[in-house]
């Protein structure tokens, strides 16, 4: 039985938050919240604050930012139903859950379990003999196909799809799941290929993947499609496998293809995984982000792989993350580097892996005559490029002192080709809209934030302000009194666990975690109600001046005059 969200609500209110995180981490009391080390982040200084009267919590560091269910999920990386079974339980909460029939993806994972079975016996049967062998002849032992669940699709045209059908599903639900496809009549995707099982982060089983594995004129690997479940540029090959090694490593390796995924993990490299040869996107970023610990890229050992580490280095170092890079010499790929090389070389290559910027100036040295006067001036100016992206000035210090040194280059003419990072900061705050917005949006989210707390303060807003001026605030402020209006009641810990949507619950996070240490008095709320009026009222002033100069009729001209004039009686 699915939980409503009264009955959610209910666990969540009898639970303290502080006592779950507390049993995860140690806490400690300062003034009205507690702190600890962060486990989501590589933590030196308690950066957790969690209050037990608002029942949310907040990273000031990397900024992750929840409520009990959010924190027990991603710490166990559990579901979020699994979380509020996880948070009942340890409250002596009555819940009865079947976790079985909770998500609305259960059919996909189900049909996906069933079909990796399926495939799994296979490759122990007769027709499977020369797909076992070809695996062994890889250096896969039974071990790692197990570990892997890999498996066999045999050369019978419909064998899964009649499985399935015989388990109830629908010719049409096994084509949107994607197994299955129709031609005159239904047949399996995967016909005659190793089967490699793809899971979610979570560790749900949402794709598959088959591959050739005789000589064939066919695509080498074919995957199952995008689904609801599966979309390859959201999913890291290997990624549920691989988290609690990276944390414990603080390191992960990111590499390619399956088959270098599963190499290095069953050399006993755990905390790998594979991006399935597609370039680096932002939820990938947001994955790696979850686990933040050094990242060593070690890419196919080709041009497409270089330009692949470069474009996700860029990617993840914005992002803030620390990356390395693992550049291998010979093989075409890690796979075939620690086959031929044995896994210690290996394991001394990780160690040694170079930071993303001295691999980047590698490139740039690539097929260059340094003898060439044209082409030393080349590769500097393309070094102080790379350096403007930095905003590191100890690297941009070291770095101008060796170009000077090892190409005699006046350091002053190096230098003034950096822009400076206090120059870079002075032109981001100048072409910031206005100063003015800045404190008004942060007007705004204390609005907001109140609101989140009380619905004493939501119905001042009702009654004094009724609106914000800005489209993204507004919408935020909208989820709120739809939340009042639903339930009659509001505290943050329950609003952030209601269904909002992906993009402003960022935002909404954003704000918590801003506010979080902010104590609620009335006498501010009221202050700040005044203070956004009084913009407002601004606003539109501006507004119906700019309407002024525009108009030449003469009545319009006098209304407007009239009613500027009203609004700035208003705010004396
Ligand atoms: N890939 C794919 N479809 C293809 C080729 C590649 O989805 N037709 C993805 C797979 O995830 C693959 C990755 O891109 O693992 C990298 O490709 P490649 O280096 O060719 O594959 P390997 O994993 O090295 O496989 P193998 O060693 O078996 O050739
Ligand atoms: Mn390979």
């Amino acid at each position: 039985m699915a939980l409503t969200q009264e009955e959610i609500n209910h666990i969540q209110s009898q639970a303290s938050i502080v006592d779950v995180i507390g049993s995860y981490i140690n806490l400690e009391k300062k003034g009205k919240n507690y702190f600890g080390l962060c486990p989501f982040h590589d933590d030196h200084a308690p950066s957790l604050s969690v209050s037990e009267d608002k029942k949310i919590y907040t990273c000031f560091v990397c900024g992750h930012t929840g409520n009990v269910f959010s924190f027990v999920q991603d710490i166990e990386n559990v579901s979020f139903i699994e979380a509020v079974k996880i948070v009942a339980e340890r409250n002596g909460i009555d819940v009865n859950i079947d976790l079985k029939n909770t998500t609305k993806y259960d059919k996909y994972y189900e049909a996906y379990d069933i079909a990796i079975k399926y495939y799994q016996n296979n490759i122990r049967s007769k027709d499977g003999k020369e797909a076992l062998e070809y695996l062994h002849k890889r250096g896969l032992n039974d071990e790692i196909i197990k570990e892997f669940d890999i498996g066999f699709a045999s050369k019978t045209n419909d064998t899964l799809t009649k499985l399935l059908i015989n388990k109830g599903y629908s010719e049409k639900e096994l084509i949107d799941i994607g197994l299955s496809n129709k031609g005159t009549t239904m047949y399996d995707l995967f016909r005659n290929r190793v089967i490699f099982p793809i899971h979610d982060s979570k560790g749900h089983p949402v794709a598959l993947s088959g591959r050739i594995y005789e000589k064939s004129d066919e695509a080498k690997y074919i995957n199952t499609k995008e689904t609801q479940v599966f979309k390859k540029g959201e999913i890291l090959f290997n990624y549920h496998r691989a988290i609690n090694e990276a944390k414990k490593m603080k390191k992960l390796v990111l590499v390619e293809g399956y088959m270098d995924a599963i190499r290095i993990y069953s050399e006993g490299i755990k905390n790998v995984c594979a991006t399935m040869g597609t370039a680096l996107t932002s939820e990938h970023v947001k994955l790696l982000k979850k686990i933040n610990v050094e990242i060593v890229l070690c890419f196919d050992n080709d041009q497409a792989g270089e330009k692949a580490t470069i474009a996700a280095g860029d990617i993840l170092d914005k992002a803030g993350l620390n990356i390395t890079v693992l550049r291998l010499s010979g093989e075409k790929d890690p796979d075939e580097y620690i086959l031929a090389n044995g896994v210690d070389k290996y394991k001394e290559a990780i160690d040694h892996s170079i930071s993303f910027f001295d691999f980047k100036l590698n490139v740039l040295k690539k097929n260059k005559d340094f003898n060439k006067v044209d082409d030393v001036s080349a590769y500097v100016n393309s070094v102080i490029n790379e350096l403007n992206k930095s905003n590191d000035q100890v690297l941009i210090d070291l770095t101008i002192n060796k170009l000077s040194s090892e190409y005699g280059i006046d350091k002053n003419i190096l230098l003034n080709k950096v822009i400076k990072v206090e120059d870079t900061k002075v032109l981001e705050v100048v072409s910031k809209p206005k100063v003015k917005k800045e404190k008004s949006i942060r007007l705004i989210e204390l609005l907001l934030f109140y609101m989140m707390n009380d619905i004493k303060y939501i119905k001042v807003y009702e009654k004094e302000l009724s609106y914000i001026n800005d489209d993204k605030y507004q919408l935020i402020c909208d989820e709120i009194l739809a939340f009042y209006l639903k339930y009659n009641y509001i505290n943050i810990a329950d609003f952030i666990s209601y269904e909002v949507d992906k993009d402003f619950y960022e935002n909404i996070l954003d704000i918590i975690d801003n506010n979080i240490n902010e104590e609620l008095s009335d006498r501010e709320f009221m202050a700040i109600i005044d203070k956004i009026k009084h913009i407002n009222d601004e606003n539109k002033i501006n507004e119906l001046k700019e309407k002024l100069k525009n108009t030449t009729d003469i009545n319009e001209k006098l209304k407007l005059t009239d009613e500027i004039a009203k609004l700035k009686k208003r705010d004396v």
